[in-house]
């Protein structure tokens, strides 16, 4: 696949600031959504004293709930001016604003000043970024020291078909996606101590499952002169089982993995 960093990012944010991306997927766009978001919050024991960056954090459904349940300050950054308005707006109807802010910027160079975070979260997204060696590298520069890290990602072992390693593959988070050590090695290379690592698979079957069903129904419902375009019920519904098929056997997956800096 050629396509040059700015066309990725751009298109990553364009494909994923379309309103039908909500309506599929509700607010959470991540393989486990509010419980694993929790669970990554428990894991980086995170108190009312700490900040957190979200990177990428999409409709800001995370940063909501990190700052309610753990009564923490977070900055959530996304690349998509439409993910950035609507979280603002979603975030003032829970009167959260007190404690979450959102800005437009690049995961590969935060807008936050050196050593200005306890925390960073970056769920389902590292795989999207160009360089994911850019976007750990300023992790290291936006945390204080012990600052950690709550990563979660789809894992891929192996090649992908040759039909989904091209821009969908890319903004679908299967391009870009590295192996369980891939992402260990990758924060570890970056002077991060691991403290927790878990296979989260099943997550990303029960997400692909229910997106499946959502958009065959869809795309049945859409009106018949559709059918002559690209993407049919059928094709989508051969590409779930096809990836279905690839989670089963172990090449796809999803982890979540905290570290802890040294
Ligand atoms: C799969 S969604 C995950 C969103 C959110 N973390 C969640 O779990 O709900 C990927 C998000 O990454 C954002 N994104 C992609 N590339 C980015 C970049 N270079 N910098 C910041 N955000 C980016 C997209 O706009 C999109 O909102």
């Amino acid at each position: 696949m050629k396509a040059d960093s700015d066309t990725l990012k751009s298109c990553c944010a364009i494909a994923y600031g379309n309103p039908l991306v909500e309506l599929i997927l509700g607010e959470y766009w991540h393989p486990g959504g509010p419980v694993l978001s929790k669970r990554l919050g428990q894991s980086l024991e995170l108190t009312p004293r700490d900040t957190v960056v979200d990177v990428a954090s999409g409709l800001g459904a995370t940063a909501r709930l990190l700052a309610q349940t753990f009564g923490c300050r977070v900055a959530g950054v996304d690349y998509g001016e439409a993910q950035i308005a609507r979280a603002q707006t979603l975030t003032e109807n829970h009167g959260l604003s007190d404690l979450i802010t959102f800005r437009r910027g690049d995961a590969e160079s935060l807008p936050l000043e050196d050593r200005s975070v306890d925390a960073v979260v970056c769920e389902c997204s590292l795989c999207t970024f160009p360089s994911a060696e850019n976007a750990v590298r300023d992790w290291l520069r936006v945390l204080r020291p012990g600052g950690r890290v709550g990563l979660s990602d789809v894992t891929r072992r192996g090649a992908l078909p040759q039909d989904l390693n091209n821009l969908a593959g890319w903004v679908g988070c299967l391009s870009g996606a590295r192996s369980i050590d891939g992402c260990r090695d990758l924060l570890e290379g970056h002077g991060f101590r691991i403290t927790t690592c878990e296979d989260r698979s099943g997550d990303l079957k029960n997400l692909v499952n229910r997106v499946g069903s959502a958009l065959v129904a869809w795309l049945s419902f859409r009106a018949a002169d559709a059918a002559v375009a690209a993407w049919t019920a059928d094709s989508a519904r051969d590409l779930m089982e096809s990836i279905g098929r690839m989670i089963d056997q172990g090449d796809l997956g999803y982890c979540q993995i905290t570290a802890v800096r040294v």
